[in-house]
């Protein structure tokens, strides 16, 4: 088959016709038991038409399983697909789809919820069994071999170091132009592990390919799939309120002189909090912005077009699917501004300390002293996962948590005596915001920090009960974390026997 000019350029070098395959055909170089490691961090960047042949494969009656690794959640192909088809036996590091919780719940997957940062290293020092196949969507193959990934990195470096069997599939929809916005650096193990010299958030340290070889290439897929991102939900009057406060929150932290005017690196997690506080901050007197994060959403995008943020680093890109179609319209533009990098980078704990990100991160709920649940339903149910937000938010300048301060209509207050799981605890929450106002933390005990929580978060609906459960506590044992321990989870119990924490 002569290679057409666009697919030339994608791929440079003669041994790659050879290899040119179905996806039908590649997927049947996964066999029952392995462990498969893929591209992607959020439904962006992960392959697709490999999944869709697996999960036909399956659905077929070929029945196998195996281990899933990826960079973090993924896209419906996957998490979806080859759930339903009862492929996947156990998945990492994380998810936020909702068959695959449900999978989860009911006991039919085994999931491990970890730091990202983390999941390179446990594959990389042998805490984990090596992926033996690497799935990896990229634009293009060097003559070398190499990858040139599309639009997130993940943990896709280190699939492809261990894997002996690379399947990859060309996403022909994604424009050339992300070539030369990669930096891929891998940490070597302990003890041979260098400093990591960045020290802004667009310092380069990598290559702008993954490293691969030929050797390694058993199957090239050509790809007309696109990334099924998420649509921009509409910001409610809560998530309004909340990202005010914040915002309210940093103007006080500029007038009192401990941040400037460009503020410091900004991390935030996904969703609609995320993107009000992001457009916030384009009304904003604030400039010369700049942000390392794990994912960019259409908010960030549009504050670096507004050119209030002058670079960003990440390690994905997940736009609604017209904030996709813009990126991919104005990717010249975006080219000296966004760098991607795998997720041990982006997400890495020497350097958020190092650049004092303002990390800001979403709680399920908090308890009276500032310990924060951002992934167990109950303590039970897992939500989706802790994703990057530990990463962060130890490792912060400013680690702030936001959250509702009631769900489910009120039925669930989200702040209470005791969380039954603990993400993030109270040494490295620093500020908490709900709707009602936010509690910053920093430098109060924890019987302080309880009454500002109480006063400035709660719901009204909630506030005596706690007061009353707070003054209880004290009174039975003025220790340092005051609690009645037959009664600091009962909130949670009356919500399962009644329906309701109240
Ligand atoms: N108890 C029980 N359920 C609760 C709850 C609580 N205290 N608080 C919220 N919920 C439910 C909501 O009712 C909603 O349920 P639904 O899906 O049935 O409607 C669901 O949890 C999601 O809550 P929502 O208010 O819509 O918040 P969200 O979409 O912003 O998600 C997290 C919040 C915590 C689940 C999400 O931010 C997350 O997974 N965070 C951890 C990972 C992370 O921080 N990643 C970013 C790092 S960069």
């Amino acid at each position: 088959m002569a290679l057409d000019q666009n697919l030339k350029e994608r791929l440079r070098s003669d041994r790659a016709e050879a290899l040119i395959t179905t996806a039908e055909e590649a997927a049947k170089l996964i066999k029952d038991g392995m462990v498969v490691g893929v591209s992607g961090f959020t439904p962006s960047g992960y392959p697709k038409a490999v999944p869709v042949a697996l999960a036909e494969r399956a659905n077929n009656g070929d029945k196998f399983q195996i281990d899933l690794y990826s960079g973090a959640s993924l896209g419906p192909e996957i998490d979806t697909m080859m759930v339903e088809a009862g492929i996947i036996k156990k998945r990492l590091p994380y998810h936020t789809n909702p068959t695959i919780r449900k999978a989860i719940n009911a006991g039919q997957v085994q999931y491990i919820d970890m730091h990202l940062s983390q999941s390179p290293q446990y594959v990389n020092m042998g805490f984990l069994p090596k992926p033996e196949v690497a799935i990896v969507e990229a634009i293009a193959i060097t003559e070398e071999g190499n990858l040139i990934l599309t639009t997130a990195v993940g943990n896709t470096p280190t699939f492809v170091k261990h894997a002996d069997t690379v399947i990859v599939e060309i996403a022909m929809k994604k424009p050339m132009a992300l070539e030369g916005m990669h930096d891929i650096y891998i940490t070597e193990n302990p003890p041979h592990r260098k400093p990591i010299n960045i020290c802004k958030a667009d310092d380069r340290i990598g290559t702008t390919y993954v490293e691969c070889g030929w050797d390694k290439i058993k199957a090239i897929v050509i790809s007309d799939y696109i990334d099924k991102t998420r649509p921009l939900a509409e910001v409610t009057e809560t998530e309004k309120k909340i990202s005010d406060n914040i915002l309210k929150f940093l103007a006080n932290e500029v007038a009192e002189g401990r941040l400037g005017k460009s503020l410091l690196p900004i991390q935030s997690g996904v969703g609609s909090v995320a993107n009000a506080v992001l457009y916030g901050l384009c009304e904003s007197e604030y400039e010369n912005l700049t942000c390392y994060t794990e994912v960019i959403q259409d908010s960030m995008l549009d504050l670096i077009r507004c050119g209030k943020a002058l670079k960003a680093s990440t390690t994905s890109i997940s736009p609604s699917p017209e904030g996709q179609i813009k990126f991919f319209e104005d990717i010249e533009f975006f080219k000296d501004k966004i760098i991607f990098r795998p997720e041990e980078i982006s997400n890495n704990p020497e350097v958020a300390r190092r650049l004092s990100v303002i990390a800001m991160n979403t709680a399920l709920e908090v308890d009276i002293y500032g310990n924060v649940n951002s992934t167990h339903v109950q303590g039970k149910k897992i939500m989706n996962g802790i994703g990057g937000s530990g990463d962060f938010s130890r490792n912060a300048g400013i680690s702030i948590f936001t959250t509702s301060s009631i769900a489910k209509e009120g039925l669930i207050s989200s702040i209470v005596p005791m969380c039954p799981h603990v993400d993030h605890t109270e040494h490295e929450v620093m500020v908490i915001v709900t709707e009602q106002g936010y509690a910053d933390l920093r430098g109060l005990s924890p019987k302080e920090r309880a009454v500002k929580i109480i006063e400035n978060c709660a719901h009204p609906d909630y506030k005596d009960m706690l007061m009353d459960y707070f003054n209880r506590a004290c009174a039975e044992a003025p220790c340092q974390t005051p609690h009645i321990l037959d009664e600091a989870l009962s909130w949670h119990s009356r919500f399962e026997k009644t329906g309701s924490m109240k």
